[in-house]
């Protein structure tokens, strides 16, 4: 069977393991030339003079842009895009901001002479160490709608008068999202009309970008791709990149390719900013908690507005009848962050938990029945009832399955040879981001069905579910179906984020592939071996419908959040106390799964990714030049198959009806939560240092 809810392997699986899929980098292309960036070596100066002597007369080059000679763009207000826009004036705001652009026959000869391009600057005093002065703040800007503070109760009130107080600061590195594919853009201009093969989680905010800065109507662009190779926010919405390119292609007339080095994915399309968090619980001994305060100054840029919204569901984790959230940025000369899996709770959850777990040492309570006790089915803010919440299975299953049970209460009590070891755990939240979406299915006499949509396949498992999906509509096998997407002719979809794919394009799929049965069957098909003859009854070669799907009014809807628990082991040599992940356990309620294999491939590349947040992945900024000292993956430190160990995962399902139509919520970003602070939880049980930040390193550990 290849529905709903089956194990179908990856149907992109063996393009990508052979090597034939292609990605945006890879398409062959006559009459291309290569667009190199030349980076901004300062993070805050003017430009004195650019000289273009030696670049301009080096081999194969075929145009230099510079603020000289670049068209003035155009405003963009696509939401969560950069709005400074590259090579406009003198005015450096960031190390690693385009200066100029360089395009030759070769990508060696435009690399080269781009080397070539001599900028002298003005310098002007910067600011680009977050940790250095943290009372110059501003108020946050609403963002992605989300207001900057949310409160309920009398927080204050609650926090006097309470019987227990516990308060901490809690931090998070700048990190980056260092996928395997750098992103790339080819563009191509032809008759007044631009066609860009993007590497772009959304193609119709890329088109909007691009036709806003060049001052294009949005049916002049073309906008498309096949697969991404991995994006984690840092492919969303647009940047200078896709900007510069689309400007060369049309002043050139040449297709151009643009492909970030490696060190430029370090400052070209965001960061996850690091974060300083202030978390205050208070309770009564007994557990209750009585008001949460959480309070967060995240790092921004003096390029864009983006802010890391670490408190944006804290309001959802716990009964707590006080509760407020606050978010502060403190602009910095860096470049604008960006979403990265996972996003804003994804900090924010490393504050809280540990918080969480420090209370329930104080209070001398198990750190699950803390959870247990502060329980609730109602999101506090507002008082609707959650969706369809297992979060109480969650916790079950997760801690009969680690064993949980078996944890001494006391840091430093368990031990495995040299190795001290701790059990910690945390748990999770995560709302449900859904966009509107459309689809197209046909079929034709063949049997063959075919899906069109604009979404985008960023790995994660979408080329199998969505034919799966409309399989299970029509009744066929999921081999009997291919998917089209990732181009704005098709019908619009949203960007790929937010753990909102399936629920959303899903939910169209699932629409369009419903009404092309219902059309079959109108036409004499008592099921799928009817479809051709239904076909041949309307003399039509194929017979296609069109869907769609758009989330209810939330004002309207319960609370619609995904929750889980992990559980973690680790090991901590008591003389180099470098700590070593030795399981983990997750349980996830995300409503209904579509596929329990990819489902599992994403937890499980979550909890990767969720290692790498505890105990690795730090950029540094160096605070005299202002710039990421490390932009390659030596000196970024990823998890690798030797920090990994068991990893065990499984879901709590649910139909949630109010998620969407397939009684599923989103899962991509999920597996990445709660992971560092189970760990960091763990690390303090093994070894009783509390460390209040991430990622953990040996030198924290180094105390008495
Ligand atoms: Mo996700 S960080 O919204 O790609």
């Amino acid at each position: 069977m290849s529905g709903i809810g089956q194990a179908v392997s990856r149907l992109d699986g063996p393009g990508k393991v052979s090597g034939r899929t292609l990605y945006i980098g890879d398409i062959p292309l006559d009459d291309v030339t290569y667009a190199v960036m030349v980076p901004a070596t300062r993070p805050h100066a003017r430009i004195r003079t650019i000289d273009l002597a030696a670049a301009t007369a080096a081999p194969g080059v075929i145009g230099i842009f510079t603020h000289h000679n670049t068209p003035r763009f155009g405003r963009i207000d696509v939401p969560l895009s950069q709005p400074v826009m590259p090579l406009q004036d003198d005015r450096v705001l960031y190390e690693g901001q385009p200066v100029a652009l360089v395009v030759a026959d070769t990508l060696e000869r435009a690399t080269h002479a781009a080397r070539l391009v001599a900028v002298a600057y003005d310098e002007t005093p910067f600011d680009a160490d977050f940790a250095a002065d943290l009372s110059r703040t501003e108020v946050a800007p609403a963002f992605f709608g989300i207001p900057p503070d949310n409160a309920k109760g009398d927080v204050s009130a609650a926090w006097s008068a309470a019987e227990v107080q516990l308060e901490g600061v809690y931090r998070t590195a700048d990190r980056h999202h260092s996928a395997m594919e750098p992103a790339a853009t080819l563009a191509i201009w032809r008759d007044g009309e631009l066609r860009i093969h993007d590497a772009t989680q959304g193609v119709f905010d890329a088109r909007a970008c691009v036709a806003q800065a060049l001052h294009l109507d949005p049916e002049q662009v073309r906008v498309s791709n096949t697969f991404i190779g991995g994006g984690f926010g840092g492919k969303g919405w647009g940047w200078p990149y896709q900007i510069l390119a689309a400007m060369a292609a049309r002043e050139l007339g040449r297709p151009v390719k643009l492909v970030l080095t490696r060190a430029q994915t370090f400052t070209s399309h965001g960061y996850q900013a690091a974060t300083h968090q202030t978390v205050a619980l208070s309770a009564q001994r007994d557990g209750t908690l009585s008001s949460i305060r959480h309070d967060s100054i995240v790092a921004g840029s003096f390029a864009g507005d983006h802010v890391e919204g670490a408190g944006w569901d804290t309001h959802a984790l716990y009964a707590s009848p006080a509760f407020s959230t606050t978010h502060r940025l403190r602009r910095l000369h860096r470049g604008n962050p960006a979403a990265m899996r996972a996003p804003f709770g994804g900090v924010g959850l490393v504050a809280v938990e540990i918080a969480m777990d420090e209370l329930a040492y104080k209070l001398g309570m198990d750190p699950l029945a803390l959870r247990l006790k502060n329980h609730t089915d109602v999101d506090p803010s507002d008082g609707k009832p959650f969706s369809a919440k297992k979060l109480r299975a969650c916790y079950e299953i997760g801690a009969r399955r680690f064993g949980w049970s078996d944890r001494r209460a006391a840091p430093r009590s368990m031990r495995d040879g040299r190795e001290l070891v701790g059990y910690g755990m945390s748990s999770l939240v995560l709302r449900a981001y859904r966009f509107a979406a459309n689809a197209r299915v046909s079929i034709d006499r063949d049997g063959a069905v075919r899906i069109e949509t604009a979404t985008q396949d960023v790995g994660q498992g979408l080329s199998t579910v969505i034919p799966q999906i409309a399989a299970d509509a029509l009744g066929v096998p999921v081999d009997r179906v291919s998917l089209v997407l990732g181009d704005t002719i098709l019908p619009v979809a949203p960007f790929t984020g937010g753990s909102s794919a399936t629920m959303s394009v899903g939910s169209a799929v699932q629409d369009a592939a419903v009404k092309l049965r219902e059309r079959l069957i109108a036409a004499g098909a008592n099921g799928p071996e009817g479809y051709a003859g239904a076909l041949a009854a309307l003399n039509v070669e194929s017979l296609s419908a069109d869907g769609t799907w758009a989330p209810a009014d939330p004002e309207a809807s319960p609370a619609i959040f995904s929750f889980g628990a992990v559980f973690a082991e680790v090991g901590v040599d008591e003389d180099i106390p470098i700590p070593r992940v030795r399981r983990i356990v997750g349980v996830y309620d995300a409503g209904k799964i579509m596929n329990p294999k990819t489902a599992r491939s994403q937890m499980t590349g979550g909890v990767v990714w969720g290692i790498g947040q505890a105990l690795l992945e730090r950029s540094e900024t160096d605070p005299r030049l202002g710039r990421f000292v490390s932009k390659n993956l030596a000196g970024y430190l990823v998890p690798v198959n030797a920090d990994i160990p068991e990893i065990n995962t499984t879901f709590v399902e649910s139909f949630d009806p109010h998620a969407s139509p397939l009684g599923a919520r989103g899962i991509g970003e999920l597996g990445a939560l709660g992971v560092a602070p189970a760990i960091a939880n763990a690390v303090f049980h093994a070894t009783g240092v509390r460390v209040r930040e991430v990622p953990i390193r040996p030198e924290h550990l180094l105390v008495g």
